[in-house]
């Protein structure tokens, strides 16, 4: 391998910029040559390639966001699509890529690598935490702490007017930015879309809880399915609970942005380093990620598939420490 290609897909997530940096400068010290891949495979389609050297990636590793931009393309889903990429890449003169994002990206990145025999490294970006094969995706921790940190200005208000506040997070099929943020504001509940929504237990909780609580904070992921979401859940409550003084603060975009904490900026650094030394080393059509803290390689197919899982005993906790 000679010259990389790098690129980010799907929806961004903060320490992006942190791993394009990671995954440059690490290839320019191996003596590659590094290609930043604009707008992700919509990008690739188009041609959209600049070479990158030690100062294209200077002064990006605290900022959120993506410098490459990202795109999810529909032209990439189609053969033709990506045999046009394929072609555009070999004009280049690309002969490996790094991809940065989510499953989305990995999916493209599977069907690509196995059509073109192409050599495929991934890196997890994505605030949703949701792949298998590491313990946590680049951007969930910023986005979590950022969760935790809009919910305790929203306690502020809650506890001095005497609300119940629902609040939406976001995670379109996955609870793990609402579960770990919930325990981090100690929310009420937490209603996540792998687990079935019981809102007959929850009022039985409104019902029998502690009456000195002056404000009370549950957390909606967006994909929970069952209740038909935030506003309805909050209908429900106004309906038994009138007395409650009941209100939906819907957390949105804010949750992808801003600046990298460290624990991302590091694992995008650990990472991006790890897959430019793996695909010179002959890794492909995998996604490197950390397992119990080591590095560790999963495959696209299973990356995708078998989905991060909710872990009960944190549930648990969340019941046990409302009460
Ligand atoms: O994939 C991350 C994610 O933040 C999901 O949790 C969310 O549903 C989705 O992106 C929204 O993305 P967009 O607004 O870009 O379509």
């Amino acid at each position: 391998i000679k010259r990389i290609g790098v690129f980010t897909s799907g929806g961004d997530s903060p320490g992006m910029n942190a791993a394009i940096r990671a995954v440059v400068r690490s290839a320019l010290y191996y003596d590659l040559e590094v290609v930043g891949i604009t707008r992700g495979y919509e990008g690739m389609i188009n041609g959209e390639f600049e070479r990158m050297n030690r100062k294209s990636v200077a002064n990006i590793i605290q900022r959120g966001g993506t410098i490459l931009k990202t795109a999810r393309s529909k032209a990439f889903m189609t053969p033709e699509g990506r045999a046009i990429a394929y072609h555009q890449l070999r004009e280049a003169k690309i002969d490996g890529l790094i991809a940065i994002g989510g499953d989305g990206t990995f999916t493209g990145a599977k069907v690509f690598a196995e059509e073109f025999d192409f050599p495929i490294l991934g890196l997890p970006g994505t605030i949703d935490n949701d792949l298998y094969g590491t313990d946590f995706t680049i951007g969930y921790d910023t986005s979590i702490n950022t969760v935790v940190g809009a919910i305790d200005k929203i306690r502020d208000t809650a506890e001095s007017h005497d609300r119940l506040f629902i609040v939406e997070v976001m995670g379109r099929d996955c609870g793990l930015i609402a579960l770990r943020s919930g325990i981090g504001v100690g929310a009420e509940s937490i209603f996540l879309p792998e687990t079935k929504t019981d809102l007959n237990a929850l009022m039985h909780r409104l019902e029998i809880g502690r009456k000195d609580k002056s404000s009370k904070i549950l957390i909606v992921a967006e994909g929970e399915g069952d209740s038909g979401g935030a506003f309805e859940i909050a209908d429900k409550i106004k309906l038994k609970f009138p007395q409650l003084d009941t209100k939906v603060s819907v957390l949105g975009h804010i949750q992808r942005g801003g600046s990298p904490t460290c624990m991302d900026r590091v694992l995008a650094s650990r990472l991006g380093v790890a897959a430019v030394e793996s695909l010179m080393e002959g890794r492909r059509n995998e996604m490197v990620g950390l397992i119990h803290g080591k590095v560790a390689f999963t495959s696209f197919d299973q990356a995708i598939k078998h989905h991060a899982e909710i872990n009960k005993d944190l549930l648990k906790i969340v019941d046990i420490l409302s009460l």
